[in-house]
């Protein structure tokens, strides 16, 4: 039985320590997943593994396949998922290469298939998603970083922008003043779907750079890869201890 699955983003397009088992393709309702399930052993614990926004990490923010990607893991049996995502700062002390596992969400996206729960219904549902992450698994990250002495933040309101271009000043300023914490543009819907496929999903954030207006100058990609390749690396030990625990 596969016990956790792991969902890779920006940074993050392959699991490099997974003792690869098979790759298994998955065609869903909802069309395709962003790549291939690769399921394997990770320090011990049967894991699958699946890259966000593809193989080659061509497929943006706001063109993944968010319905496909939850309905491919649920069909195989996922119940808890950690999902890694590059984020910028909003919060003073969450400096770059920073690790957040957040506890709260603010949804900002639009136009994106946001829901199972549409179409030939029977009756119409609302999941309740007052703690949109799962408590348990966050623990178990908390758990897990205090054993591999990788240092953490515990919460932080994670906003979830459109994207893929990155905000104006105003809008991180918006944000601030409506209690975020981080901005990434993946969060959303995939927080919510796997809640709606009843699996328990907590988010692991690494903070590639200053949200817009809060660092010295222009946000450039060379900032974001440089802090995300620090941080990725802390996630992988991190995601390493926690496969051990869990
Ligand atoms: N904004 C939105 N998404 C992001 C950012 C950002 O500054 N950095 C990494 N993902």
């Amino acid at each position: 039985m596969t016990e956790l699955a792991i969902i890779g983003g920006s940074g993050f397009t392959n699991l490099e320590e997974l003792e690869i088992v098979r790759r298994e393709v998955i065609h869903t309702p909802f069309g395709e997943p962003s790549a291939p399930l690769t399921h394997g052993i990770f320090n011990g614990l049967n894991v699958v593994f699946l890259p966000r926004h593809g193989t080659a990490h061509t497929i943006p923010p706001h063109k993944v396949n968010y319905r496909a990607n939850m309905w491919a893991l649920r069909h195989i049996g996922i119940e808890r998922i950690i999902g890694v995502a590059a984020v910028g700062s909003i919060r003073g002390d969450m400096v770059p290469g920073a690790i957040v596992i957040p506890d709260q969400i603010i949804d900002y996206t639009y136009g994106r298939h946001n829901t199972f729960f549409e179409n030939d219904l029977t009756h119409v549902t609302h999941i309740d998603f007052t703690n949109p992450y799962d408590e348990m698994l966050r623990l178990a990250l908390y758990n897990a970083a205090e054993t591999a002495g990788i240092e953490v933040i515990a919460g932080g309101t994670y906003g979830a922008t459109q994207g893929p271009r990155l905000e104006t000043s105003a809008e991180i300023n918006r944000m601030e003043r409506d209690g975020c914490d981080l901005v990434g543009m993946t969060g959303m819907p995939e927080t919510a779907l796997s809640r709606e496929l009843e699996m328990g999903y907590a988010c692991c954030a690494v903070v590639a750079n200053w949200g817009a207006g809060r660092g010295t100058g222009p946000i450039t990609m060379e900032e974001i890869d440089l802090h995300l390749s620090a941080g990725m690396e802390k996630t992988r030990k991190l995601l390493s201890t926690l496969s051990g625990i869990l």
